[in-house]
């Protein structure tokens, strides 16, 4: 099944045409005044190399969106395929018999078990819509090999082959992805 449209964009329609975009997930943690907030986000991305920058978009209905000015930093933890349970609970789904693994690393909550980590501090804020988007310098980073938790067309997926991180190459602040078969 195709859809076409021109003209004013209905927002249903909007939201299934960009869920077109696979994207893994994300759990954005923030902590204000020793409170510990967490929520499920795709709108996540890298921005800048030098300094090294990334950005997530936050829905101004969600709580932390409300927390940010507070606190001004946030923690990224990228899901493992095993933590689909974990993503849901922060999606607006809370199941209260999950128990929610959380590590500290430089001050800040992140989930133990995620394929990465990073920690940054908001360098600026921009109103989009009914969105803000918090742009970051990233303090902290770590990650390790796995299977990551991946989102496509509204529904959670996983990865049919093997990931193999060990095919990328950087070359003058472009990343370039060869297919296994050039190797
Ligand atoms: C896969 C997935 C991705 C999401 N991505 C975002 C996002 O990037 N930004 C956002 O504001 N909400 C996003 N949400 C919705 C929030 O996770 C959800 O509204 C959450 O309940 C908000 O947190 P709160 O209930 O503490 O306010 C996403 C939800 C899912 C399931």
């Amino acid at each position: 099944m195709s859809s076409a449209t021109i003209g004013p964009i209905d927002s249903r329609q909007f939201r299934t045409c960009c869920g077109r975009f696979t994207t893994g997930i994300t759990v954005v943690t923030t902590k204000v005044d020793d409170t510990v907030h967490g929520m499920t986000a795709n709108g996540f991305m890298s921005v800048s190399l030098e300094p090294p920058l990334i950005a997530i978009s936050l829905g101004h209905n969600t709580r932390l969106h409300q927390f940010m000015p507070q606190s001004m930093r946030y923690g990224i933890s990228i899901l493992d395929e095993s933590q689909l349970a974990i993503s849901n609970h922060f999606a607006g789904r809370p199941d209260d018999t999950l128990k929610i693994p959380f590590i500290e690393k430089v001050g800040m909550p992140l989930l133990d078990g995620a394929l990465a980590h990073l920690v940054a501090r908001v360098v600026d804020a921009h109103e989009a819509g009914d969105h803000t988007l918090y742009i970051a310098e990233v303090e902290y980073l770590n990650y390790a090999d796995g299977r990551p938790l991946v989102y496509y067309a509204g529904g959670y997926n996983q990865l049919k082959a093997d990931p193999k991180p060990e095919h990328m190459s950087w070359f003058d602040n472009e990343v370039f992805f060869f297919p296994v078969s050039d190797f």
